[in-house]
C-alpha cells in the first residue's frame, strides 16, 4: 500500500489510519475499557474495524443498534456509552459484560439466519468479523435477516477477512499446532458475489479492493505468511 485510502469509504484495512485523531480517540477509550476486564480483546484488525464502522455508520444520537455476532466484543459497550440503545446477538453472548462496564446492553442468544427481532427494529447494524464464520451457504439467509430487521435506509456495516485467493490452501498459525483453516474466505470475486449482489442491500459509495499483497502489515500475518487483510463494506437497506 503506498497511499492512505481514507477517501474511499469501502476499502481494505490500512493500519496507518490508527494514528489519525478519529481512530486514536476511539482506540484510547476501547483500551481503557478492556483494561478493566479479561473478557474482551482487540485483535489488530479490530483496532481498524471498529472505528471504520463507527465512522461509516453516521449514527444519530440515541440510535437503535444491533451488533450481529457480537461475541465478547467491547464495541457494544462503547456504543452504549455513547448513549445508543444497543442489542448484541450471538450464538453465545457475554450477558454480564454490560453490567461490568455500567451500561445497558440487550444480549440475545440467537443465530443470524433466524433473528428473533421484529422487522425494521434497528437504525443500524454492525456485523464485525462474522460472515466468514457462517459458511457460504448461510450468508444469503443471514443477509436477508439483517436486512429484514434494519430500517429502510439504515446502514449495515460489515467487515470480514479478505484474501488474495479464496481457493488457496490456508493454514492457521497461532497457539498450538497449526491447522488448515476450514472457515470460508473472501477474495474479490467472493466478496462481490456474496455481499454486493444481496437482494435489497446496496453498496453505499465507492469500493476500492486494491491491496499491495507484498506490503500487507506484518501484524496481519497469522496464516503461515499467507497474505490476507480485512475489508469494510457498508450496505444500505433499500
Ligand atoms: C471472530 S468473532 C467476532 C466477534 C465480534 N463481532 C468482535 O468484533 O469481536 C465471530 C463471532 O461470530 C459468531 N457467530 C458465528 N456464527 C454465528 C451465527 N450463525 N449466528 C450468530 N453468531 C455467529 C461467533 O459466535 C463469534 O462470536
Amino acid at each position: 500500500m503506498t497511499e492512505a485510502k481514507r477517501s474511499v469509504p469501502n476499502r481494505p484495512l490500512d493500519l496507518r489510519e490508527l494514528d489519525e485523531p478519529f481512530f486514536a480517540h476511539i482506540l484510547k477509550r476501547l483500551d481503557e475499557l478492556i483494561g478493566r476486564e479479561a473478557i474482551s480483546y482487540l485483535h489488530p484488525s479490530k483496532r481498524w474495524e471498529y472505528p471504520w464502522a463507527l465512522e461509516r455508520a453516521r449514527l444519530s444520537p440515541g440510535s437503535s443498534i444491533l451488533d450481529a455476532g457480537c461475541g465478547a466484543s467491547i464495541f457494544p459497550v462503547y456504543l452504549a456509552e455513547l448513549g445508543h440503545q444497543v442489542t448484541g446477538v450471538d450464538l453465545s453472548v457475554p450477558a454480564r459484560l454490560g453490567n461490568l462496564h455500567g451500561v445497558h446492553i440487550d444480549y440475545v442468544n440467537a443465530g443470524l439466519t433466524n433473528l428473533p427481532f421484529a422487522d425494521e427494529s434497528f437504525d443500524a447494524v454492525f456485523c464485525i468479523s462474522v460472515i466468514e464464520h457462517l459458511g457460504y451457504g448461510g450468508i444469503p439467509q443471514a443477509l436477508a435477516e439483517l436486512r429484514r430487521v434494519t430500517q429502510p435506509g439504515g446502514r449495515l456495516m460489515i467487515t470480514t477477512d479478505y484474501f488474495k485467493d479464496a481457493n488457496a490452501e490456508i493454514w492457521y498459525e497461532g497457539e498450538g499446532e497449526p491447522f488448515r483453516v476450514d472457515w470460508n474466505f473472501f477474495d474479490e470475486e467472493h466478496l462481490r458475489h456474496y455481499l454486493l449482489q444481496a437482494p435489497g442491500l446496496t453498496l453505499e459509495g465507492e469500493l476500492d479492493l486494491q491491496v499491495d499483497w507484498n506490503t500487507v502489515q506484518p501484524q496481519m500475518r497469522r496464516f503461515h505468511g499467507y497474505p490476507y487483510t480485512s475489508v469494510g463494506i457498508t450496505l444500505i437497506r433499500t
